[in-house]
This record gives C-alpha cells, structure tokens and sequence, in this order.
C-alpha cells in the first residue's frame, strides 16, 4: 500500500515552521492592544503565552503551540507536540493542569493516525499531570498538531524571562540541534533518535529541581533559535548575555550535519532579525552562526541563576545540563557569542 508518511506532506516542520519573526512583530506591532491591569507584563515575551491575575493571589496561565510533524512516527509527533507545548508552561516555572489539542489532518491519511497523534499526546499530558479536556480538528492538506495549554499558579511564583541580572550565569537544560538534525532527517540522512528523544522529553524534571533554587528569569529554547530566545531574556532584563560556544552541548553528528548543508530555514530568518543585537567573538564564523540561529523544537529551559545555585542545578540534574554563558551589565548588543 502506498500509505503516505507524515513528513512527506509537510513543507517544514516542527517549530523549523514558524512565521519569521520580522514578518510575524510587523503585524503584531501594528495591532491595537486592549489594555487590562489583570493581564499581567514581563513575562515570556514570547507572543505565545499570557499571565491573567485571577485574583486572591493567583494567577491563569494560558500558552499554545502548534507546528506541522518532524518525525513519520503518529506516536512520537504527539509526543513531541504535547512536550513543546506544556513547556512553556514549565518556563514559567508553573504546572500545567489541563489543555486543548489543535489538530489539522488531511483526509488522505488513515484516521488510525491521528488516533496515533492523540494517543502519544494524551499519554505525554497525563505524565505531566495534565488533562487534555478537549480540542479542535479540521480537515487539511497539511496535517498539523499542538496544544492550548492552561496552568494556575501563585503570582509570586511565576518566572518571568526578564529578571536576568548581572553576575548570574545561564543554564541550558537540554542539548541543541533540533532543526539540523530534524531538516537531515527530512533529507533522510540521519534518524536523528537523539534529537527525537530530547525532543519528546518534558521540562517537568528540569523545572522541578530549578524551583527548589533562586531563578532569577527563564524561558525555554525554540523557533527563535538559542541566540533569539536568550536576546529576549537580555532585551527584557536590561542586560547582556555572554555565550561560551565550547561549552554548548549539542546532538552527536550536528555540526557534521550541518556543514552538510542541513541548514534550517529558519536559521537564516532568525538572523536577519536578530543581527544586530548579536555579536560574534572573531573567529567565529559561518559554522557557528549556522547552529546558533537555527530554530530549536522542544528545547530546554534556559534558566539565569545566581552561580551556586546554577552549579547545584547542573550536578543534581546531570548531563546534557550545562552551564552556558552568564550575564553581564547591559552593553552594545544583547548578547555576545564568545569562543
Ligand atoms: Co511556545
Ligand atoms: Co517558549
């Protein structure tokens, strides 16, 4: 039978899809915005996600994500879908409770798959105590899936990704290299199995152990590549962001693969955006840009903490956890990538 495989009918896939961000903050900065004192500002500047005091201390958090499939396997896309999407409940430093699937399918594929994605995203929700209550589907040529997910939380508790500070250092909880190795394995030349189950990894253990410790701001690592996403916690913190390269951790056979050429289109919107708030330390060059700006897809939490408590981090929580860079008073760009 000539059943079709999920990524043959995507054109890109995982957060490797998302609207360049140039495009998407020209419209968005010309909308109207509705002022309410209950929707609350700072926090994951990431248009994705809002913070809404409900009152008497708490607070609603409401994010959504959705992005066509990166893997053939039904199972694992929902996995990874319903991952990406509760982490940023888990960069807020909240627990999500329960979410809403949005699902696109096409009608040439049997139903048995999207029972498939349904199955991998249920069970992924259900280990991080979330309920998916409900959801969408419509029919399309491009199957798509994600969540709408919801948290409670006490407002004093919710990390904001803009309260970096001087003298921190950052933590990156998982490894980098989705978009390489997930634009390979669409070229079918990796089976990427590291980055797929990096990818279908929940925050949860990350976020657990980091809120027993001082977390001065956080934020996870997606579409807007490590460099973007750390632009935004120093652009919201009024500070500079200083990355060590070397001390990167990323997918066995992702520098190999991109200087194959697997390169992200993402990558290079990222960096049309961001140019200018990004400074390389000389000798570095193309190589280094090609993996700093690609767009990441269910990546770690980044997270700006004070040093020991950063170092506990990193020795409780292990491998591939690593200390990346730190932070410093604001300079000329938002963050500087050194050797
Ligand atoms: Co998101
Ligand atoms: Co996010």
């Amino acid at each position: 039978m000539d059943e079709k495989r999920l990524t043959e009918l995507v054109r890109s896939s995982g957060c490797n899809a998302k609207l360049p961000p140039g495009d998407l903050h020209e419209v968005l900065d010309s909308l109207p915005h509705d002022a309410d004192a209950r929707l609350i500002g700072g926090y994951e500047k990431s248009d994705d996600a809002f913070v809404y005091d409900i009152g008497e201390g708490k607070v609603l958090i409401e994010t959504v994500d959705f992005f066509p499939p990166m893997v053939d396997d039904p199972v694992a896309f929902g996995e990874i879908a319903a991952a990406n999407a509760i982490s940023d409940i888990y960069a807020m430093g909240a627990e999500p409770s329960v979410a809403l699937s949005l699902m696109c399918f096409p009608s040439c594929l049997p139903l048995s798959v999207m029972r498939s994605i349904m199955l991998g995203a249920i069970a992924k929700a259900r280990e991080a105590g979330c309920i998916i209550a409900g959801g969408h589907t419509i029919s399309d040529r491009e199957p798509k899936f994600g969540l709408s997910v919801t948290a409670i939380a006490g407002k004093e508790s919710v990390w904001t990704n803009s309260g970096a500070l001087p003298g921190d250092v950052l933590v990156l909880t998982k490894k980098l290299g989705a978009g390489v190795n997930m634009t390979a394995l669409k070229g079918g030349e990796t089976d990427a199995a590291e980055a797929i189950e990096s990818m279908r990894t929940l925050n949860k253990r990350a976020r657990d152990m980091a809120r027993a410790l001082r977390v001065h701001a956080a934020t996870d690592v997606t579409g807007f590549s490590i460099l973007g996403h750390s632009a935004e916690m120093a652009d919201g913190s009024g500070v500079t962001v200083s990355i060590a390269f070397s001390s990167l951790p990323f997918f066995s056979g992702t520098e190999e693969l991109a200087r194959f050429g697997f390169i992200p289109e993402g990558r290079y919107t990222n960096e049309d955006y961001l140019h200018d708030k990004v400074a390389f330390a000389s000798g570095l060059g193309k190589r280094e840009r090609d993996l700093l700006f690609s767009p990441e897809t269910s990546g770690g939490l980044l997270l700006s903490m004070p040093r020991p408590d950063a170092e506990r981090f990193v020795d409780g929580f292990g491998a591939p956890a690593a200390i990346i860079g730190h932070v410093r008073e604001r300079g000329s760009v938002s963050v500087d990538v050194i050797a």
